[in-house]
């Protein structure tokens, strides 16, 4: 992965955040996930009235990109107007557990472009996968 293509992706997580649909929680995270072949899908959070109902920005994108037949991931990035890098809920650590390998690199930034790297395995350590059943 060179700096250039991080950069690009760390934008397309960034520009995704004017999309997000957060009329409840006015609070928008974009996600930009990367394909073996650097195919980008962007991911937003979609909100919905009935609250639980929610989409997160990371899992729109997973779920575009399957749902297309993808099924092998590089990289993701996720952004947010956090003062921090932004953490991914649970619920999205368990989805990058379905499809991503441990060591798959994650992009978290946070406002003023501050960003952190993290691997799957280090958001979501002992996860539940298909081993376990
Ligand atoms: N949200 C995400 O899109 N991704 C996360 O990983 C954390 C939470 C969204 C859901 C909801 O629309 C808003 O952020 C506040 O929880």
């Amino acid at each position: 992965m060179s700096e250039v293509a991080k950069q690009e992706w760390i934008d397309i997580a960034v520009t995704a955040l004017e999309k997000a649909y957060v009329p409840y929680s006015h609070f928008p995270v974009g996600a930009c996930l990367v394909t073996d072949t650097e195919k980008t899908y962007q991911g937003v959070n979609i909100e919905n009235a009935s609250f639980g109902l929610t989409n997160c920005a990371e899992r729109t994108a997973f779920f575009k990109a399957v749902s297309e037949g993808e099924k092998q991931f590089s990289h993701l990035v996720i952004a947010g107007h956090t003062p921090e890098p932004i953490s991914p809920c649970g619920a999205c650590r368990q989805v990058m557990a379905e499809f991503c390998s441990p060591e798959m690199p994650v992009t978290l930034v946070g406002d003023d472009g501050v960003t952190k790297t993290m691997t799957v395995r280090e958001l979501l350590p002992y996860a539940f996968t298909e081993k376990d059943l």
